[in-house]
């Protein structure tokens, strides 16, 4: 469980699947991550399913995806999601806010903090946002959480065309920045 200042940042549990489903539904993840876009409950819940068990085995990004659920401090609410996945050898972030509250800083939030964890937490080297550069609030986001450009090509990013950015952030260490 990772806290920051207005969120918390936690394992998903199987009672987060109606939410989960819902919030995959959104417009932006049909636009930017449609491979994450659940046709019904029954497929969210076996996403789910594989997410949880992964906190255990084998918990290491660089092996499978160890994404966990954003909450409101607040109210306890679930409004995103926030994750480190294994690509090609390195390791990527991956996030969504929820519609209703987006533009107030909750992802630039989250993706710090789950940097933090992944670089001075679990140690790792460097970690990876590579983003369509037509999302310009995911590239805001990256740049927020203090990610650097370090490339622009044109690519295919989940199925769509176009300049794809890749942004880092290396542990100080490590020659980061
Ligand atoms: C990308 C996403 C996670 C951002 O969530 P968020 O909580 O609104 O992000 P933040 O509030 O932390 O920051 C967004 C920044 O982008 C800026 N922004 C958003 N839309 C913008 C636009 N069209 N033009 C310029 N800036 C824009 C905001 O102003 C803000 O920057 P600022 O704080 O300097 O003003 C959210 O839009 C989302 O879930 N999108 C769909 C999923 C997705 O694209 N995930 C990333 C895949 S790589």
């Amino acid at each position: 469980m990772i806290r920051t200042p207005s969120l918390l940042l936690r394992r998903f549990s199987v009672e987060d699947v109606a939410k989960v489903f819902l919030m995959s539904r959104e417009p932006g993840l049909q636009e930017w991550i449609p491979d994450q876009v659940y046709e019904d409950e029954q497929q969210a819940a076996k996403v789910l399913r594989y997410l949880i068990e992964k906190y255990e085995d084998p918990g290491d990004p660089r092996l499978a995806a160890l994404v966990v659920g954003i909450c409101l401090q607040a109210t306890s609410e679930l409004i995103g999601h926030v994750g480190l996945s294994p690509l090609q050898g390195e390791v990527e972030i991956g996030y969504a806010i929820e519609a209703s509250h987006q533009g107030r800083g909750f992802a630039s939030e989250a993706v710090a903090a789950m940097c933090a964890f992944g670089l001075e937490g679990l140690g790792l080297a460097r970690i990876l946002g590579i983003v369509h550069k037509d999302n310009i609030a995911s590239c805001r986001v990256l740049e927020k959480a203090g990610l650097v450009l370090v490339r622009e090509e044109a690519g295919t990013l989940h199925g769509r065309g176009g300049f794809v950015r890749r942004y880092e952030k290396a542990r100080p260490s490590c020659g980061g920045r």
